[in-house]
């Protein structure tokens, strides 16, 4: 791999995925996006990771997608290469993904983190989709998902405009779920991805996948989903664990079945 580095934390199994292409402000080509997913994939079937941290640097998640790469491209060109369905599975990871997010997050940067479960940010965070500044508009998901976590307005002025969201304006909209300091938010990231390690496996994939359904249907179809994922835990052996566990007053051990 040139451009992802992966690091496996034992007990309680948090990876960390570091996107490592610095001098171009880890700029998203399509090599890298084949290796981070070719990771996610081996990840999610790694029995020893429950939970992953997707990061960059201080100074930068990624700086959108390679605009050196795209340029010159014909939209046919564009159509047949077809990068977004790289994206596309990525997005199927069934583990975890929290983004720990330090400088700019723009373009496909903003998009990847937000394709991922959880944003933590650096202070010095900055978010946004300047696609426009370039003249083109958003590809990899910022006009639907950032209009679902800031609502229609905010994504109108920062998509129309290029502007950038700060860390502090991005936890205001709800982009973020927790702004540290620049020291502390590749620490917080992971103490979060332990923290969701400890759970049953079985019951945090269930519970991801009903908490995306919710992008996707009305919500009638998203509670029937979330209602079947919720009677399935009832299959595991970690449900009998977890609620004995309760009643007995001691900690659950999990096994992931
Ligand atoms: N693609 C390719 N190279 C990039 C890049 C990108 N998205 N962003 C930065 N780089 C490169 C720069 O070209 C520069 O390389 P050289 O030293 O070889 O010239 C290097 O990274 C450092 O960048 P700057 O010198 O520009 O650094 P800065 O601190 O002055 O500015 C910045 C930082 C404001 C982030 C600026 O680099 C910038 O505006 N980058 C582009 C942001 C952007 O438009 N992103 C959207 C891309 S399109 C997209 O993502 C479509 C989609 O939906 C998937």
């Amino acid at each position: 791999m040139d451009f992802i580095k992966v690091t496996e934390q034992k007990e309680p199994f948090v990876a960390l995925v570091e996107l490592n292409r610095p001098k171009e402000l880890n700029a998203l080509n399509r090599q890298l996006m084949l290796e981070l997913l070719e990771t996610m994939q081996t990840l999610d079937k790694n029995d020893n990771v429950r939970a992953i941290v997707l990061t960059g640097n201080d100074q930068a998640f990624a700086a959108g997608a390679d605009i050196k790469q795209m340029a010159d491209q014909s939209a046919i060109d564009m159509l047949m290469v077809d990068q977004f369905s790289t994206w596309d599975q990525i997005r199927k990871t069934k583990k975890p993904i929290i983004a720990a997010v330090s400088g700019f997050a723009l373009g496909g940067g903003c998009e990847l983190t937000m394709m991922c479960d959880i944003i933590i940010a650096s202070e010095t965070a900055k978010f946004g989709q300047p696609e426009i500044k370039i003249g083109t508009i958003p590809g990899a998901g910022g006009t639907q998902r950032l209009t679902k976590a800031v609502g229609k307005s905010k994504a109108m002025e920062l998509i129309l405009t290029g502007r950038f969201l700060s860390a502090e304006d991005a936890l205001f909209y709800g982009l973020v779920s927790k702004v540290v300091p620049v020291e502390m938010y590749l620490h917080e990231a992971l103490q979060l991805g332990k923290e969701i390690a400890q759970q049953s496996p079985v019951a945090v994939q269930l519970a991801k996948e009903a908490v995306n359904r919710s992008f996707e249907t009305q919500l009638d179809e998203g509670l029937a989903f979330e209602r079947k994922n919720f009677y399935l835990t009832f299959a595991s052996a970690d449900q009998k664990e977890g609620m004995k566990a309760f009643i007995e007053k001691r900690k659950p051990t999990y096994s992931g079945k």
